[in-house]
């Protein structure tokens, strides 16, 4: 074989590795409506950017008769490229061969990439699409899982992870995105669960579909499992493009920070009446957000899991920032189990990658009753605390309305070391809504009371009074609980600026193993 012959050899190999699972398999998988591991990468990285690793790499399994079935690059696609021109790592997972089943050879593919990543610095993204485990290769597929699940541990809050699932994501292999910090999933052709219909019909005689139970729409809404939902693989991608955006390319590294058009002045006089005179009534705080932030430009994450509270990537002056917000306008933004979680994870991963923290709160305190405690909210509320409390980023809180109970104290309030806690003039901050307050300390008098509009006139008086005493932000901000009480309009400008005041903070927890959170 002369050089040129050799060259050729390569050429013919690569090719030979670029087929996947060969054409029948990929039309398959287009006719599934999915895009194939290789069209993935392609459209998630910079154009031209992919450089590939272990496309030789084939298996070893001799069972089954395998040996004669050898694919180039055995089922996964790894490498790195560029996205917006920064580095990140993939591995997409092929379904035209063996159905993306994971062998030993595949998960040390992908463990290469992760410790290559790990070692600069550098985001890895995961394109999941795959049976489970090879089962040609027993132990050893398993053994594989392990490997990657460890790596994913490590990496945790050292470089951003992010899961895209693109097809069948079933038994364990569903612990590796679970352990990585975002889940993208696509409607109708992804699914996760730990156990599939089939054997939740022996077990529990349930009968379900696959989409029922674990398509993307119930981990988007009903288990906070998808982050993210796209209804095409190429919008999904595009999400994760975006969302790397806000993030720094490591736990050393700031974000980036982007050319600011909008002007931090700018006033917006829509807030100084957007929260109603009646105390109950709701209003939208994505409105209060879109306002305060550059450009109007978000990327919302569980969005319709706990609508009662938003948690959202954006941008203040350029500098990306983690909002977590009550909203009003969903169960009057009471905090629930669901909630706590959600808001807890987005508030530790901020503080994980160096991104501050602005808070915005209306909240009229815990969901009371026994499906709340039989769920544990005293556990999973206390995470929310425990988030706050421990994160040193920079932690900007503004209350807009009510701020009642323990729920003031664990939205970022002073006492959980917020930096700037500013509040509007309609903020209420108290123990207690009036009406409560009033049954218990005055439940004695009212029930002496015997003629009952006299009952309601007393209860109605007493109620005004301590609104008139509570309800507001002049109290907390006696104790200078409350560093400000700001216009509403200006809110963006403060908010900017106090920022801008905190970009030297430097603030150490004391040194330990690590911390024992309340799970
Ligand atoms: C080896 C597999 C495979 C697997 C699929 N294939 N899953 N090969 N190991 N786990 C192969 C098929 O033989 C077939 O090969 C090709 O992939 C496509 O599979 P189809 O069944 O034709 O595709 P489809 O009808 O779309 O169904 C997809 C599927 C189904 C739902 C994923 O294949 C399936 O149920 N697979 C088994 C899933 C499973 O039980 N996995 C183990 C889970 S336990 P050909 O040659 O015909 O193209 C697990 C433990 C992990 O994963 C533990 C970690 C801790």
């Amino acid at each position: 074989m002369n050089n040129q012959d050799k060259i050729n050899e390569l050429i013919k190999k690569r090719e030979q590795a670029k087929q996947g699972g060969g054409l029948k398999r990929v039309e398959a998988q287009h006719k599934k409506g999915k895009l194939t591991a290789r069209e993935r990468v392609e459209i998630l990285l910079d154009e031209g950017s992919f450089e590939e690793y272990d496309m030789f790499v084939t298996h070893r399994c001799t069972d089954f008769d395998l040996q004669n079935q050898q694919f180039l690059g055995d089922g996964v696609i790894t490498g790195h490229g560029t996205i917006d021109g920064r580095l990140v790592y993939v591995f997409s997972q092929d379904f035209t061969v063996f159905g993306g089943s994971l062998s030993e050879t595949f998960a040390e593919k992908i463990c290469k990439i992760m410790d290559m990543a790990a070692k600069n610095g550098a985001p890895v993204i995961g394109i999941n699409d795959s049976g489970g485990a090879r089962i040609q290769e027993g132990v050893n597929s398993l053994a594989g899982y392990a490997n990657i699940f460890q790596r994913n541990i490590m990496a945790s809050g050292v470089i951003p992870q992010i899961s895209a699932i693109f097809g069948p994501c079933a038994g364990g292999a569903v612990y590796s995105p679970a352990l990585t910090d975002f889940n993208i999933m696509v409607k109708d052709t992804s699914y996760m669960f730990v156990t599939g219909p089939k054997v939740v019909k022996t077990v529990t005689g349930e009968e379900v579909t696959t989409e029922q139970l674990g398509g993307a729409s119930v981990h988007a809404s009903k288990s906070g499992v998808a982050h993210f939902v796209s209804n095409t693989e190429e919008e999904g991608l595009q999400i994760i493009r975006k969302l790397l955006s806000f993030l720094p390319q490591n736990n050393l590294e700031d974000p980036p920070v982007y050319p600011n058009v909008d002007p931090i002045n700018r006033l917006d006089d829509s807030l100084n009446e957007i929260i109603p005179e009646n105390p109950n009534k709701p209003y939208d705080v994505k409105d209060v957000i879109r306002t305060i932030i550059d450009n109007n430009e978000y990327l919302e994450v569980q969005r319709d899991y706990a609508a009662n509270i938003v948690t959202l990537f954006a941008r203040l002056n350029g500098q990306s920032v983690g909002v977590v917000a009550n909203q009003p306008n969903y169960l009057a933004g009471v905090l629930d189990c669901n909630a706590s979680r959600k808001a807890a994870r987005f508030v530790r991963f901020c503080d994980a990658f160096n991104i501050p923290i602005l808070t915005l709160v209306d909240v009229p305190g815990f969901l009371p009753g026994t499906s709340q405690e039989y769920g544990g909210i005293i556990i999973h509320g206390a995470k929310l605390l425990f988030a706050y409390g421990e994160a040193t980023v920079p932690k900007v809180t503004v209350i807009l309305r009510k701020a009642y109970g323990g729920a003031y104290d664990v939205m970022s309030s002073k006492h959980l070391r917020g930096d700037l806690n500013y509040a509007w003039p309609t903020a209420e901050i108290a123990v207690m809504g009036g009406k409560g307050a009033v049954e218990i300390l005055l439940g004695n008098e009212i029930a002496k009371i015997t003629e009952e509009n006299e009952r309601d006139e007393f209860i109605k008086v007493k109620e005004a009074e301590y609104r008139q005493k509570f309800a507001n932000p002049y109290v907390a901000a006696k104790y200078g609980y409350i560093d400000d009480v700001i216009e509403p309009r200006n809110t963006r400008f403060r908010v900017i600026r106090a920022f801008q005041s905190l970009a030297t903070k430097k603030v150490l927890n004391p040194p330990k193993k690590h911390s024992n959170l309340p799970l």
